[in-house]
């Protein structure tokens, strides 16, 4: 029988994988706060912006060299702020890929800047549990959405 080795790695998202952006984003908007369809031209425009931002990383998921998701973090206020973490690609879903990828984002952003890791998610999404599987602790908890923080930073101070 014929093994095959999977590679999976992180790499940062460059014009070519702007299509794909748009679409997951528009297919999952239901899970996050922005919830308006984004055109081509808004998401080259979005592009332009985020390429002159510091410490504003996006990432492709990919598997064999094939993109399967994505998963942003950037540094706002002096704390890590994760962000755009999708799935694009249903197929590669639970089995344990996008978790494999967020760590080693955190690992990147701890490299670059050992600041406290946040997002937040609503609180309707499943996603909740996986952050939570994934070393995320509930900070605090608003009306629509719950911050979460990074367990190994809960004695940072964010400032
Ligand atoms: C959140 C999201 C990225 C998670 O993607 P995923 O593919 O389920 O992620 P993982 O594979 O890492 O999840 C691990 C799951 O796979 C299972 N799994 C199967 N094989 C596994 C393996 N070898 N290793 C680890 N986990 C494995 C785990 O048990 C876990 O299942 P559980 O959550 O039922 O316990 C995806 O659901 C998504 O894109 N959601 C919509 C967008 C969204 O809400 N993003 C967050 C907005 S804040």
């Amino acid at each position: 029988m014929a093994t095959q080795t999977l590679s999976l790695t992180i790499r940062s998202a460059n014009e070519n994988d702007l299509e794909n952006l748009r679409q997951w984003k528009n297919e999952q908007r239901e899970f996050f706060f922005y919830k308006d369809i984004i055109t081509p031209e808004q998401q080259r425009a979005w592009f332009v912006k985020f390429q002159a931002r510091n410490h504003d990383y996006m990432f492709i998921v990919d598997l064999n060299s094939k993109a399967i998701g994505c998963m942003g973090i950037r540094m706002l206020d002096e704390v890590w702020d994760i962000y755009n973490v999708i799935l694009g690609l249903p197929d590669y879903g639970k089995k344990g890929y996008m978790g494999q990828a967020l760590q080693a984002m955190l690992i990147y952003a701890q490299s670059v800047s050992q600041s406290p890791i946040t997002l937040q998610v609503l609180k309707a999404n499943p996603a909740v549990e996986w952050y939570k599987k994934n070393g995320f602790v509930a900070i605090a908890e608003q009306a629509d959405h719950y911050s979460l923080i990074h367990q190994s930073q809960t004695n940072k101070e964010i400032p």
